[in-house]
């Protein structure tokens, strides 16, 4: 997609900028077939491993380390009962699939064409755009968990911040059925904390860069219709409300860094 200078402008101003019909109603389509399909042949008892980025405290585990070059589906976590059994249908208990639909499945691959992901990261100065990282975001009716205020490049750091996050409204997201929130210009903040492997029993845990808490007073919905494009910058302060309505909010994101920054080879995502 060719980027406006005003829309350009507004990015760098907010740290966001909303695209709205972005991706028609065919291709939506198929992107949800094609995650139910993934999800179908995906057996839950084969599989526990659930995610949660609540309480901002990632639990790792091996299954989710070695998911940066797979197409693996995590549990939600109030999907599963204390004896450890599903509580809702499985087609509703998962959180997301991950993390890389956009290198290994056609539909997702195609979306990446379509939607011009490399070409807009090239426009907002990314002299060597790659997509690394995508999720398919389930965010169930009732069970759909938070996702806590946070920021992408605490999860895919380079030196310097380049990471973008290209976000898909799948269904239409609202207030009710816990859309995107962010904080206007919050990206000129620093960036507060890093996830980064440790290579001993504990797999992975964070290192605290600032002790400020993140400023949340102007907390923004970004409410978005079906087709809609988010654009994340990589020091945006964003999250979502858990979903506790009886509608879908699934969306899917894809993450973009410049190959040309150094990528630390403890980043929990190992770059093939
Ligand atoms: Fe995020």
């Amino acid at each position: 997609m060719l980027m406006s200078p005003e829309q350009i402008g507004r990015f760098l101003r907010d740290g966001y900028l909303v695209c709205p019909d972005v991706v028609g109603e065919d291709l939506l389509g198929r992107l949800k077939d094609r995650a139910a399909q993934i999800v179908d042949a995906f057996d839950p008892d084969q599989v526990r491993s659930v995610f949660s980025a609540r309480d901002g405290d990632q639990h790792a585990d091996q299954y989710f380390l070695e998911s940066g070059q797979a197409i693996r589906c995590f549990l939600e976590q109030e999907a599963l009962g204390p004896d450890g059994q599903l509580t809702v249908p499985k087609a509703q208990a998962i959180n997301k699939i991950g993390h890389a639909l956009h290198d290994r499945d056609e539909a997702f691959q195609e979306l990446s064409e379509v939607a011009g992901f490399v070409s807009m990261a090239r426009q907002l100065g990314l002299a060597r755009p790659r997509e690394i990282q995508s999720m398919y975001i389930f965010k169930p009716p009732r069970i759909g968990g938070e996702v806590c205020w946070h920021q992408d490049a605490t999860f895919l750091y380079t030196d310097p911040v380049t990471v973008i996050g290209f976000w898909i409204a799948l269904d239409d997201a609202t207030i009710e059925n816990g859309c995107l929130w962010a904080v206007p210009g919050g990206h000129r903040s620093e960036l507060k904390r890093r996830y980064f492997r440790t290579f001993d029993e504990r797999l992975a845990d964070f290192e605290e860069l600032s002790d400020t808490p993140f400023e949340t007073a102007s907390e923004t919905p970004l409410e978005v219709s079906a087709g809609s494009l988010v654009l994340l910058h990589g020091l945006l302060p964003h999250a979502s409300k858990p979903n506790r309505s009886g509608l879908t909010r699934e969306a899917y994101s894809v993450h973009v860094i410049d190959g040309d920054a150094h990528y630390p080879a403890d980043n929990w995502l190992s770059l093939a």
